[in-house]
């Protein structure tokens, strides 16, 4: 069985190739999954961009010279299994290439997920490794399935940033201010800011073209200009940085002084392979945060998460329309609008490596 895929060059992600690998027969253990739709964000670019240094190339390696699969959120379909607990048919969440299918080698199978093994990961990368059956799953309903795939992947992090700067008490700042706010993982954590009644003005950055994207979402108090930022006001701020642009940060620093109380770098959606670094910032990742969260109130946390994404679900309508495209070039449109900066922040990618609806063709068999 062929499989068509999409791969990057491992260090410069703006050269791409497709490629079409064959499906092994499948082994005992082994389940064969048709790869029916993902989201495309920066998000996803920013893996590949640090795919080398953060592990995410060897999710899925190939045996490509040189090349590498850029990690996308997607929905399933089991077309082939050898395993008894999951069924041919079954729908699987979860991590994937941007591939038509994927085969796997599931263990720690519950009725909720199951796990791929990859014992070379670093162990915080275990999140990865978890695949959501959407029979029993929280996060999933048949009304908003696109908007789950564009984000779910985010939603932990704007999640976490409001959760963990409340345990912080805000290190003590009356001003949030955003980089990037234009991004979902940006105006999803402004939204939580809001949604919990934070009591903090919140300032979101953004380029002069997605100004008044910005402004008409209502969540932010203040929307700046990148050219403006050293007009910021004089208050005790943190910074949460979603671009990681350090040029801005550090234009922020001087014009905040002592008044800047963190700066947390929590995206690069201004990086490429070649301009990456994260001077003078705290690297935020949602996953140990997670990790230290659920240790502490359990389960409560993963509740509170679900009760905010229903609300999220409700209103993301709003503010982002669903893009959807199959086939490869499709995906390669979206990908090359993405790296090239020049997708819309009102769109969501929907896509799929298939040239038609997946799901469609599978039920019409
Ligand atoms: N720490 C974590 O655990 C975590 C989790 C989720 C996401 N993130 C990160 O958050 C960042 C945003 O991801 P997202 O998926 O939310 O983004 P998105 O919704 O696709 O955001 C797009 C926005 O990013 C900026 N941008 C994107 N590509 C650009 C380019 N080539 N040149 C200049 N600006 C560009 C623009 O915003 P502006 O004009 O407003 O700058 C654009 O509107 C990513 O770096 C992602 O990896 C981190």
């Amino acid at each position: 069985m062929n499989n068509q895929e999409l791969l990057v060059s491992r260090n410069d992600i703006s050269k791409f190739e497709l490629s079409t690998s064959h499906i092994k027969p499948l082994q005992p253990g082994e389940i064969l999954l048709q790869i029916n739709k993902f989201g495309l964000t920066t998000n996803n670019v920013t893996y590949a961009v640090l795919g080398e240094e953060y592990h995410y190339f060897d999710f899925f390696p190939t045996k490509k010279k040189g090349m590498a699969k850029v990690n996308v959120w997607g929905i399933s379909t089991i077309i082939k299994s050898n395993v008894t607990e999951l069924p041919v048919g079954e729908k699987i969440f979860g991590y994937f290439p941007m591939s038509q299918y994927v085969l796997m080698k599931p263990f720690k199978i519950t009725k909720s997920f199951f796990y791929e093994k990859r014992d070379k990961l670093p162990l915080d990368m275990i999140v990865y490794n978890q695949y959501v059956r959407i029979s029993h799953d929280p996060y999933y309903d048949p009304r908003h399935v696109d908007y789950m795939l564009v984000f779910r992947p985010l939603w932990w992090t704007s999640f976490c940033l409001d959760d963990f700067l409340n345990e912080k008490r805000f290190f003590d700042a009356e001003n949030v201010i955003i980089s990037s706010a234009s991004s979902k993982t940006a105006f999803g954590f402004a939204l939580m800011l809001r949604r919990n009644n934070r009591r903090k003005k919140i300032i979101g950055i953004t380029s002069g073209k997605n100004m008044d994207f910005v402004k008409s979402l209502n969540l932010y108090h203040v929307v700046v200009n990148y050219d403006h930022v050293s007009e910021l006001e004089q208050k005790p701020s943190v910074y949460v940085d979603v671009a990681g642009d350090d040029n801005l940060g550090d234009t922020l620093q001087s014009t905040l002084g002592s008044n800047l109380k963190i700066r947390l770098l929590a995206g690069i959606s201004h990086q490429t392979t070649e301009q990456r670094s994260t001077k003078g910032s705290e690297v935020f990742f949602a996953a140990p945060w997670i990790d230290h969260r659920r240790r502490e109130i359990g389960r409560e946390f993963v509740r509170r998460n679900v009760v905010s994404w229903r609300a999220l679900m409700d209103n993301v309508h709003e503010w982002v329309d669903i893009t959807k495209g199959y086939g490869s070039k499709s995906v390669i449109k979206a990908y090359k609008s993405l790296i090239d900066g020049e997708s819309s922040p009102n769109q969501g990618f929907v896509l799929s490596m298939h040239e038609k609806d997946a799901e469609d063709m599978l039920s019409k068999l």
